[in-house]
């Protein structure tokens, strides 16, 4: 795949004052081929409509409802409206604060791609699974459970392996290309598009071992938590996937 995605998850961090330090400081040369974008708490989109440099926007999470009486919700639609082109869906944090079922995030994802979002769908083991040698069976279930042939054409699926995130501890580039190539195959028999859909890591990603993930053949990009709070190493992070296109 020559097109590259780096994607920042600010959780729930941030502030207005925070928002305008980013937008000041974000510093990297748009390409068409790399495909930047941040998500910010659901308040901050307004305020990050005019991020520099093309950095597009995705939401955090979306209803499995179009609209109604849901307190606390926010639609797709509402994304849209911000000005979102993407969505993260099932990250475990929400998969294990929330108890958010694979049921709960096949209806989201049906409900965010009808609208017009192309939703970035979070799979990942946990640390006991892994330890078990179970990696590999988890993640096809967690993509069987959601994805179908009717699955949308237009998805993105994001490898987070909890024992990865926000731990420090990234999978090394092997780790993350072999359940990448597992991702692959399960995608590609599950659905119509699943060879061209794009894969990306996520995991204690930053700007040393960036480029050491996006230059692995089956990784197409990174979901960024912690190192998209700071401007300067998630433009680096964006320069990285563009200089992994250049080899
Ligand atoms: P991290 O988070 O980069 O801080 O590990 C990644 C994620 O949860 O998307």
């Amino acid at each position: 795949m020559n097109k590259r995605y780096v994607i920042g998850n600010w959780k729930m961090h941030g502030s207005l004052a925070m928002v305008d330090a980013f937008s000041r400081a974000l510093a990297y040369a748009p390409s068409p081929d790399v495909v930047a974008a941040i998500a910010p708490p659901h308040p901050y989109l307004g305020a990050c409509s005019d991020l520099p440099h093309g950095c597009g926007l995705a939401g955090q999470d979306c209803s499995a409802h179009d609209n109604g009486a849901h307190t606390g919700e926010v639609s797709a639609s509402m994304l849209i409206e911000w000005g979102c082109g993407w969505v993260i869906l099932g990250h475990s944090e929400r998969r294990t604060d929330l108890a958010e079922s694979d049921q709960l995030i096949a209806a989201k994802l049906a409900t965010a791609s009808s609208a017009g979002l192309i939703p970035v769908l979070c799979v990942g083991e946990s640390l006991a699974v892994r330890d078990a040698g179970r990696e590999e069976t988890v993640v096809r279930e967690q993509l069987r459970a959601v994805l179908s042939e009717q699955s949308p054409a237009s998805l993105l699926v994001a490898y987070e392996p909890i024992w990865a995130i926000g731990t420090g501890v990234t999978a090394s580039p092997e780790q993350a290309n072999a359940m990448h190539a597992v991702i692959r195959d399960e995608l590609t028999a599950l659905t119509e598009d699943g060879a061209s859909v794009p894969l990306l890591y996520g995991g204690s990603v930053n700007p040393d071992n960036a480029r050491g993930l996006f230059d692995c053949p089956h990784v197409d990009g990174a979901l960024v938590g912690g190192a998209s709070l700071d401007a300067t190493s998630f433009s680096k992070i964006v320069e990285a996937a563009q200089a992994s296109l250049e080899k």
